[in-house]
């Protein structure tokens, strides 16, 4: 490619690169999205048809309006009548050992019943209720009762901690706390209800916690008046409870994401946008056949979980695999254990997993049948080409292609991913998820906003809504703008059919390659991924200050073989607080008892300041360069020089530290 090509060339050539039906199937979406997304709108089922497939008031899309629908009603009852009312909805499995089987009908009964549980705890259409429950059934079961009412359920993963739980419970203002007694990880007993009791008392809006009891623990705490056991509610809730129609713009759920301040974000989904995009991209990226058994290893607690354990499978009927536990334990191969048992062809996981898997050896997979897998996918961080191979060679064995699907917790479901669901175009492991899903019209820019060169790096867009996008961050608009709308303006040069009135900034660094192909390049601000976990810096720096030590801390990513990112940081001490390995272990705890486990910082170190520039801004760049010992570069706007060398000298000292701790 020659260098004197203007962008708009580059870009003209890069079209004729797509697949031909893949092709079609975006002209379409761009030409006429109203017909476009009417069409696959129509495989769901509405109380009432849309009178508009979208209104567009920049940043804020309104899809389907007009429209009347149910997403319980669309993933349960349709269910009942269209011949798979007796089909397998999920196979569960917990770590110990156990199972249990829930059929579609089994699945709506206990759906329909809890649901008039909430009713009878006075939960009504719009309120908020919050679910801290491990992988287990009645996890969809309490989402889907939610939503069956048009409540809203804000999910929040169960290893978060019980502070991370009642920030979350407080802006939402829940009124209900749907929790269980305990689970177990890695063989360990986890008690999850007294994480619950923590956090309810730093809340004020909690009038109920219903209590499931998935482990039997004898003497969990209950307080009277206030805590519920879900069986004992259960025993006596009426069979049916009529889906109460909400509008396609009504709020179907809350999750929270960590963003770029301390306060997480409430990402707000809508019923009937997000309900065509999950239904769409599922079908798209994994073209579900009847007797496929999907397996989509993520918690339900993230956003994964949310779209494609719960609410696309269930629209396509598919029978999945639900398991709550370690993916190591009681052996390295306690997956592939599973994937045997159930005959799962579709497998879903993360990088990190595999990274996790290819460490343990492929004897461990070896051990097992896996010739039902027909799709594997992956999602959550960049997956390395040695990861992409692995994954391909020894679990697919050659068989089956990797759909990398890449999305956020704010996209609703897939954005871009390969789509053998329309065309399976040929994959690339460097470029492994190819090109963006129909509607989804995405481009890679420089700092200016203009369309990069096939290989250079630049910022992830995307220039048009689409049904799946996050509706606002709950009661901040303000926010919603700020964060995703401002940082690139429109200009000529990205040359777009639809002239983009504005721009949605992913915070993800990318590169084409000169077919067009996206390879992505992790965040390109502070948001860190650890194990495929979102995790905000400024989160994790608010929750050291918080520390009566502590005076300032910077955190970053440092590049993890297996994990991705893990968690590092510099931190500066109050006037008489003095650095100790006790501190360091003290503070770890912290992060850990206000975050939750997956924010553990893997090292601390200790400094008498911190890099900053001459206006205070704190340079993380230049710690992430110290840390991974790569080339300072530029540091002219250093206001004091000698703060790196001593970040230096810190890393430094703790590795031979470390180093000797080993050798003793
Ligand atoms: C990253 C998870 C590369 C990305 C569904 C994004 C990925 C963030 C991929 C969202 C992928 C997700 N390849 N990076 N296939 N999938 N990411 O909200 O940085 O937990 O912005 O949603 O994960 O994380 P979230």
């Amino acid at each position: 490619m020659s260098e004197e090509k203007s962008s708009s060339e580059v870009q003209e050539e890069r079209k004729v690169y797509f697949g031909e039906r893949l092709r079609e199937f975006q002209r379409r979406a761009l030409e006429d999205p109203e017909g476009f997304w009417s069409e696959i709108a129509e495989n769901l089922v509405w109380f009432k048809r849309w009178e508009k497939v979208l209104v567009w008031d920049p940043p804020f899309a309104k899809w389907f309006v007009g429209g009347v629908i149910n997403a319980s009603y669309n993933c349960l009852d349709v269910n009942l009548k269209n011949g798979n009312k007796n089909k397998v909805a999920y196979f569960w499995e917990g770590e110990e050992g156990i199972t249990r089987t829930l059929t579609y009908y089994q699945l709506w009964r206990e759906v329909n019943k809890f649901a008039n549980v909430l009713k009878k705890l006075g939960v009504k259409k719009g309120d908020r209720v919050s679910i801290y429950l491990p992988m287990i059934p009645e996890l969809p079961i309490a989402m889907l009762a939610c939503a069956r009412i048009g409540a809203l359920h804000s999910v929040v993963f169960s290893g978060f901690s019980a502070s991370a739980l009642a920030d979350r419970i407080n802006d939402a203002e829940a009124k209900i706390l749907i929790t269980a007694d305990a689970f177990y990880r890695r063989g360990k007993l986890i008690q999850l209800k007294k994480s619950a009791d923590e956090a309810v008392k730093q809340t004020k809006s909690i009038e109920k916690v219903v209590v499931v009891k998935r482990v039997g623990l004898e003497d969990t705490p209950m307080t009277e008046g206030r805590d519920l056991w879900w069986h004992e509610l259960m025993k006596d809730a009426e069979p049916y409870c009529p889906p109460v129609p909400v509008d396609a713009t009504d709020p179907l759920f809350i999750l929270y994401t960590s963003g770029t301040t301390g306060k997480p974000k409430g990402v707000v989904h809508s019923s009937g946008g997000y309900l065509v995009w999950v239904w769409a991209t599922m079908k798209w990226a994994f073209d579900p056949k009847p007797d496929d058994i999907w397996w989509s290893t993520a918690d339900i607690g993230w956003i994964t979980g949310h779209s494609y354990t719960v609410y696309a499978p269930l629209m396509h009927g598919v029978t999945q695999v639900m398991y709550d536990g370690a993916p190591d334990y009681p052996k390295p191969d306690r997956w592939w254990e599973i994937i045997e048992k159930y005959g799962v062809t579709e497998f879903y996981t993360a990088p990190t997993a595999i990274r996790m898997h290819m460490r343990f050896g492929e004897e461990w997979v070896n051990k097992h049948d896996l010739s039902t897998l027909r799709i594997l996918g992956t999602v959550g961080e960049p997956i390395d080409p040695e990861a992409w191979r692995w994954y391909y060679k020894v679990v697919g064995k050659e068989r089956c292609p990797i759909i990398d699907t890449w999305w956020q917790t704010e996209t609703g479901g897939f954005m871009i991913s390969p789509a053998p669901g329309i065309e399976l175009v040929p994959l690339k492991p460097n470029f492994s998820v190819s090109y963006g899903l129909p509607g989804v019209h995405a481009e890679v820019v420089n700092d200016e906003g203009k369309p990069t060169k096939p290989y250079e790096r630049g910022y992830l867009v995307i220039l048009a809504p689409w049904p799946g996008m996050l509706m606002t961050l709950w009661r901040d608009p303000e926010r919603y703008k700020r964060v995703y709308w401002t940082k690139f303006k429109p200009n000529e040069e990205l040359e777009f059919k639809i002239k983009p009135p504005a721009i949605y900034y992913t915070g993800d660094y990318a590169m084409k390659d000169e077919e067009g192909y996206i390879k992505f390049m992790g965040r390109a601000d502070e948001v860190i991924k650890v194990a495929g976990h979102r995790i905000g810096t400024i989160e994790l720096e608010s929750a050291f200050i918080e520390h009566p030590a502590v005076s300032e801390a910077a955190v970053i990513g440092k590049p993890h073989e297996i994990k991705g990112e893990s968690i590092v940081a510099f931190v500066t001490l109050k006037e008489g607080c003095e650095p100790s390995e006790d501190l360091r272990k003290e503070l770890r705890m912290w992060i850990r008892k206000r975050i939750g486990p997956v924010a553990t910082p893997e090292a601390i170190y200790f400094v008498s300041k911190l890099p900053k520039t001459r206006s205070g801004k704190i340079m993380r760049r230049l710690l992430k360069a110290v840390v991974s010992g790569a080339k300072l570069g530029d540091i002219s706007t250093l206001e004091d020089a000698s703060s790196i060398q001593e970040a230096i000298k810190a890393v430094e000292e703790l590795k031979k530290a470390m180093g000797e701790e080993k050798k003793s």
